[in-house]
Formats: structure tokens, C-alpha cells, sequence
């Protein structure tokens, strides 16, 4: 086709996907299937950094698979795949690491940010070399666009720059990707802490929404999100986070400005807002569940979805990686 081809990967790092995700990512990732050529990918090398248990990673591989679907994304329409049933992946990654500077590897701030966590003794060197699996991920489609946030910047420029050193060393082989920046309005706050964000590692008691939730789960923890003593509806994000978070998330959901919605809450509390957000999660992460508990209930289907998007998938990398392996020399 003639649409420009879109690239996204996903960890499969927890059993359910959050609030947070659907709204900042996984939501765009349905709507850009309306323009764009995509490729979707549960990227569980990458989670590999993170040392799962191996029931661990394999569950949360198929159960990331299965919620992708059930929320939207078209298996016919979106190439959707697990990372590694590609090996190419692994082999593209080899040689763009043999391209990367040990000190251009070493400035990514996500190492620097997690290496320092964990303690640089005990970091992996996947985790050093995470950024060049992910540029392998991208060049490997011949990707034109890339939806990142904020917190994927920097990776995405050293696959700008990965890209075109090549192209300038080997021959015109790689399509430089543009990033596709997602609106900062997309971010959404932990609902117990609101001036931190909506996040797995960070979660308490009821400050996540998750999509497999069940909708009295979803409700009690929407109801009992921290908002403020103003007791005034009003789109405020830097003195009122909470109730800005609200208004976002309905917002969202709805498809209308977070401002636009303040009002229709003049002279009501706080408690009509949280009722409506509760209920529009509900109404679109219900039946998100039941299709993916549908799915996860018959593991044929499942694997047939991933085999038919693995051999898609690698119909289009083997196609690159061939012509990397001629370029060089291999
Ligand atoms: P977590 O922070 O829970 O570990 P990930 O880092 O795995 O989530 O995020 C996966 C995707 O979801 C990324 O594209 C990220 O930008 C998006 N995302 C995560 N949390 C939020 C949030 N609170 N608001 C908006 N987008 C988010
Ligand atoms: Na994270």
C-alpha cells in the first residue's frame, strides 16, 4: 500500500495492560490503522531485560497478544507479532551494535536512569544494548513513522542516526523513521499520587487502573481517586492534579477537550465527575476483557494469530536483513 508504514512495540511486562497505556499508546495504535501501514509487535526481548520468570514472560507475552486484539488492533489489517518468532531481530541487532559508539551507548539516559537503580554491577548488557534491539525493531520494516513518547526520544534519534550512518557507509539500504510525537495531553496520572504518572513500577492500592479489571474494581478505584479540598470542577492541572487527571481520562474516552468538559460540572462535586470517568472506563474496558479472557480461553486461535503475524512479519524483515548481509559483506 501506499500509506506510510508505522512501527510500535509493547513489553509484555505485567498481566494486564493500564489506564495509562491505552489511553498514551495503545489507543493510537488502533486509530492509526485508519491511515497508516502497521506493524505491531510484543517485544518480549526486550522484557528479557527485566529477568522475568519464564511463566512470567510467557504469560504475559500471550496475554499482552490477546488484549491487543480484543482492544482493537486488526490482526488482517495490522501485521501483529511476537519479537522473538522473528529472528532477524537479534541478527539486525548484532550489526547494528558493531555501528554504535561505546560512549554514544553509554549517554542514553534510560541506561543511565535504570543502570543506577539497579546498580551498574548488576545491570545486563541487554539492558546496555537495549536501544540497538529497538533500532533493529524500527529499521527493520522500513519503518516511516514511530509514535514515542517523551521517555522514548532519545532512542528513536540514535535510530535516526543508526540509519543514516549506514546508509552513508553501506548504500541507501534503511528509510530514516520520523517520530510521530504523542500529545503530552495523552499522559495520565497516578490516581493516588497525581503528580506522578499513571505506572506499573510505581503503583500502590487502587492508583492503576488495569483493563482486565473487573468494572467494580475499575469503579472503586476511579471513586477513591485523590482529588483536592477546592471542591470546584475546574481544568487545572498544576493546582488541581487530580481532578485534571479526571477530566483528561473522561475526556479521552469521549473524545472531547478535558476543558470543554468543566462545564457541565458547574454547581456538582466532585462525585459526578468520578461517576461519569468510572463509568466511561467501564463501558470501554469490560467488554476489552471479556474478548481477551475469550481469547486467552482458546490457545489455538491464539497461536494462530501469532504464526500468521510472525510469517508476515519475517516475509519483510528477511527482505532487509538480506540486504544488510549484502551491504556489509556477510
Ligand atoms: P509503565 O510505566 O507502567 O511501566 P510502560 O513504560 O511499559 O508502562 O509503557 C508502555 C507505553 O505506555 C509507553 O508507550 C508509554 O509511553 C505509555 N504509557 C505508560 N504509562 C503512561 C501514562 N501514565 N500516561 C500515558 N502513557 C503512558
Ligand atoms: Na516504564
Amino acid at each position: 500500500t501506499a500509506s506510510p508504514r508505522v512501527f510500535s512495540g509493547i513489553q509484555p511486562t505485567s498481566d494486564s495492560f493500564h489506564l495509562g497505556n491505552y489511553l498514551g499508546a495503545l489507543r493510537h495504535w488502533v486509530a492509526l490503522q485508519q491511515t497508516h501501514d502497521p506493524i505491531y509487535c510484543v517485544v518480549n526481548q526486550h522484557a528479557l531485560t527485566v529477568d522475568p520468570s519464564p511463566a512470567d514472560l510467557h504469560r504475559r507475552t500471550r496475554a499482552s497478544l490477546a488484549q491487543l486484539v480484543a482492544l482493537g488492533v486488526d490482526p488482517d489489517r495490522s501485521v501483529l507479532f511476537v519479537q522473538s518468532d522473528v529472528p532477524e531481530h537479534a541478527q539486525l541487532t548484532w550489526v547494528l551494535e558493531c555501528l554504535t559508539g561505546f560512549g554514544e551507548a553509554s549517554r542514553m539516559t534510560q541506561f543511565k536512569d535504570k543502570s543506577a537503580k539497579g546498580g551498574a554491577d548488576r545491570s545486563s548488557v541487554g539492558l546496555f544494548t537495549y536501544p540497538m534491539l529497538m533500532a533493529a525493531d524500527i529499521l527493520l520494516y522500513q519503518t516511516h513513522v514511530v509514535p514515542v513518547g517523551e521517555d522514548q526520544r532519545q532512542h528513536l534519534e540514535l535510530t535516526r542516526d543508526l540509519a543514516a550512518r549506514f546508509n552513508a557507509k553501506y548504500g541507501e539500504t534503511f528509510v530514516v523513521p520520523e517520530p510521530h510525537i504523542v500529545k503530552e495531553t495523552g499522559r495520565i496520572v497516578d490516581l493516588q499520587n497525581p503528580t506522578g504518572k499513571m505506572s506499573k513500577s510505581t503503583a500502590t492500592e487502587n492508583s492503576l487502573v488495569n483493563v482486565l479489571d473487573t468494572p467494580k474494581q475499575m469503579s472503586k478505584k476511579i471513586k477513591s481517586a485523590m482529588t483536592d479540598s477546592i471542591g470546584v470542577v475546574s481544568f487545572d492541572p498544576d493546582n488541581q492534579p487530580g481532578v485534571a487527571n479526571l477530566l483528561t481520562i473522561l475526556g479521552s474516552i469521549t473524545d472531547r477537550d478535558p476543558e470543554s468538559l468543566v462545564a457541565d460540572y458547574a454547581g456538582k462535586g466532585y462525585g459526578a465527575l468520578k461517576v461519569d470517568t468510572a463509568d466511561a472506563v467501564v463501558a470501554v474496558f469490560e467488554p476489552i476483557g471479556n474478548r481477551t479472557r475469550e481469547l486467552l480461553d482458546d490457545p489455538a486461535e491464539l497461536d494462530k494469530i501469532m504464526d500468521r503475524g510472525a510469517e508476515r512479519a519475517r516475509v519483510i524483515a528477511a527482505d532487509t536483513l538480506a540486504k544488510v548481509y549484502r551491504a556489509i559483506g556477510f
